[in-house]
């Protein structure tokens, strides 16, 4: 067979090869296309067994462009299969399975899925896990607290937090923080101080964050991300003198008269007495050079006349 022959025969074998070449990622995505078959087409809202309302309908594109797009939807969802979804599909790692169990009522519809994050992000839960919101779910078995979703939105479609468009964003992150810290249910139930998003608007920081200043802090830059403390708890970064630290990242030189400078708590009587005190001060000074303007004129007037009186 002449040379150019044979290539003309080898050409489309080495294409098909490498087509088969394996890819990384190529049988997850194989996997989810499975799944998204059902739940990219389906629309709709459905109640669940649970009582729980669920959005079918997940969309293929914007899962493709999210930061798990390599995952299958099983290394979340590590009970379901496609068919649909009838028989548990592999065992569930041990260590899924204990927050699965702890998280359960935050979580109703799939609770191993929104514990599955552990696999690939260990440090990370435990820190959720200990912090005030974590043992708000785990402790006190209520479901106030934040989790990885509440403050990332929903598992298929997380981005880098660098995206604007990111929920933990700088763009984004006082207005997510804000559904439950300006949420008039909460602040009530935990007793919390109810000015934390308005004091934080009207800060020096708030006002330099709306003009788009790219270096003032956002909520997480003092308290933490996921191992939010409460503000009594001696380890929180706002607590007493841990404030040196945590003003300190940006104002160098910050020391003890510097860190009370701002809090979130409603300015107090005193500053409110300084105010109408140094009004007062203003009022009276005005007074005073008024009334004394006033005299002067008055006994120029008077010396004028009686000068008058004794020259004629
Ligand atoms: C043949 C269509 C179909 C396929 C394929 C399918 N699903 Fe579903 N899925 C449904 C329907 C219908 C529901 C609505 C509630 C139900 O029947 O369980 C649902 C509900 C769900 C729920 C909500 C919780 C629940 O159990 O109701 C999850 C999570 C889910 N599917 C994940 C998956 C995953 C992951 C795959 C792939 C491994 C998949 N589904 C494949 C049709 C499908
Ligand atoms: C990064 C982990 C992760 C991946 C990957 C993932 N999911 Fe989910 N999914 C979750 C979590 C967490 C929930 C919320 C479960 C809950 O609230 O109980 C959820 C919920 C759902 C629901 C119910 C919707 C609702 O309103 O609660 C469906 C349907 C679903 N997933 C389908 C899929 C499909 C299809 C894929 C693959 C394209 C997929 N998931 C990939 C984590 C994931
Ligand atoms: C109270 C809000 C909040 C909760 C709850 C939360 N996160 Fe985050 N997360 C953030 C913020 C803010 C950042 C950005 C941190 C930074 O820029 O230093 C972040 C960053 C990340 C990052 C990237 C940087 C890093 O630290 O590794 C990952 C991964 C992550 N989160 C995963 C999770 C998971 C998994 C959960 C649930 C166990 C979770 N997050 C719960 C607010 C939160
Ligand atoms: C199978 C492994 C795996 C699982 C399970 C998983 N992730 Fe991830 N996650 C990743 C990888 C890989 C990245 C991309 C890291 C990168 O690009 O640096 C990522 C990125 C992220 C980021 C973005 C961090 C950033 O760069 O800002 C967040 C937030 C996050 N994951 C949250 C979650 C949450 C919440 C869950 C559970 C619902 C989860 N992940 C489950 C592997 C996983
Ligand atoms: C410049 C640093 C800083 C920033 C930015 C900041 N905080 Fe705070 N935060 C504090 C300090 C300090 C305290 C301790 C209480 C005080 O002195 O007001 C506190 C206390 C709190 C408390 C407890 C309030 C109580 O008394 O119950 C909550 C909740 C809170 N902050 C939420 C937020 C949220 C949400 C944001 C973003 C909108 C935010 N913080 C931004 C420094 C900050
Ligand atoms: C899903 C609702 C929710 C979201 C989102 C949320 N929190 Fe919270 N947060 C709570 C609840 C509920 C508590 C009180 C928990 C308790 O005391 O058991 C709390 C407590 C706190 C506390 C401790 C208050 C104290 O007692 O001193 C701080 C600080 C705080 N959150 C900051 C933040 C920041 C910063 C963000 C955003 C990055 C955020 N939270 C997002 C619900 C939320
Ligand atoms: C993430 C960085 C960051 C953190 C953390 C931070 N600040 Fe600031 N702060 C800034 C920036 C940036 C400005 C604006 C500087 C400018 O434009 O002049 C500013 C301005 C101020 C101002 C008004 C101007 C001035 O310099 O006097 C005060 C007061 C202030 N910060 C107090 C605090 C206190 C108190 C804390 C800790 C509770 C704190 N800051 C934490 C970045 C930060």
């Amino acid at each position: 067979m002449p040379y150019t022959k044979r290539l003309h025969v080898l050409a489309p074998l080495l294409l098909i090869s490498c087509l088969l070449i394996p890819v990384p990622g190529f049988a997850q995505q194989q996997e989810s296309a499975n799944c998204l078959a059902c739940h990219s087409s389906m629309k709709g809202r459905i109640k669940t067994v649970s009582g729980t309302v669920i959005e079918l309908q997940v969309s293929a594109e914007k899962f493709a462009g999210s930061v798990h797009a390599a995952l299958a939807c099983t290394d979340c969802h590590m009970k379901y299969t496609d068919n649909p979804h009838s028989s548990p599909a592999g065992a569930v790692p041990q260590q899924v399975l204990a927050i699965a169990s702890k998280i359960s009522a935050k979580h109703p519809v799939d609770p191993v899925a929104a514990a599955a994050c552990t696999k690939c992000h260990p440090d990370v839960y435990a820190k959720v896990l200990d912090s005030v919101h974590g043992r708000n779910i785990t402790d006190r078995r209520q479901t106030d607290g934040a989790l990885c979703l509440d403050c990332h939105g929903s598992a298929h479609y997380i981005v880098p937090v660098k995206n604007p468009q990111a929920k933990m964003s700088r763009k984004h992150q006082v207005e997510t923080c804000g559904t439950c810290h300006g949420d008039k249910k909460i602040i009530e139930k935990y007793k919390l101080e109810e000015n934390v998003m308005d004091s934080f608007q009207e800060s020096f920081h708030g006002r330099k964050l709306h003009l788009g200043h790219t270096k003032v802090p956002v909520c997480a830059s003092c308290h933490g991300a996921h191992d939010i403390k409460s503000k009594n708890d001696p380890t929180s970064p706002v607590f007493g003198n841990n404030r040196l630290q945590t003003c300190g990242k940006c104002h160098k030189g910050a020391n003890e008269k510097f860190i009370p400078a701002i809090t979130h708590k409603r300015p107090g009587p005193i500053p409110h007495y300084a105010e109408k005190g140094l009004m007062l001060l203003v009022i009276g000074v005005f007074a005073f050079i008024i009334s004394h303007v006033l005299l002067e004129a008055f006994s120029d007037i008077r010396d004028a006349i009686f000068k008058k009186g004794r020259e004629e």
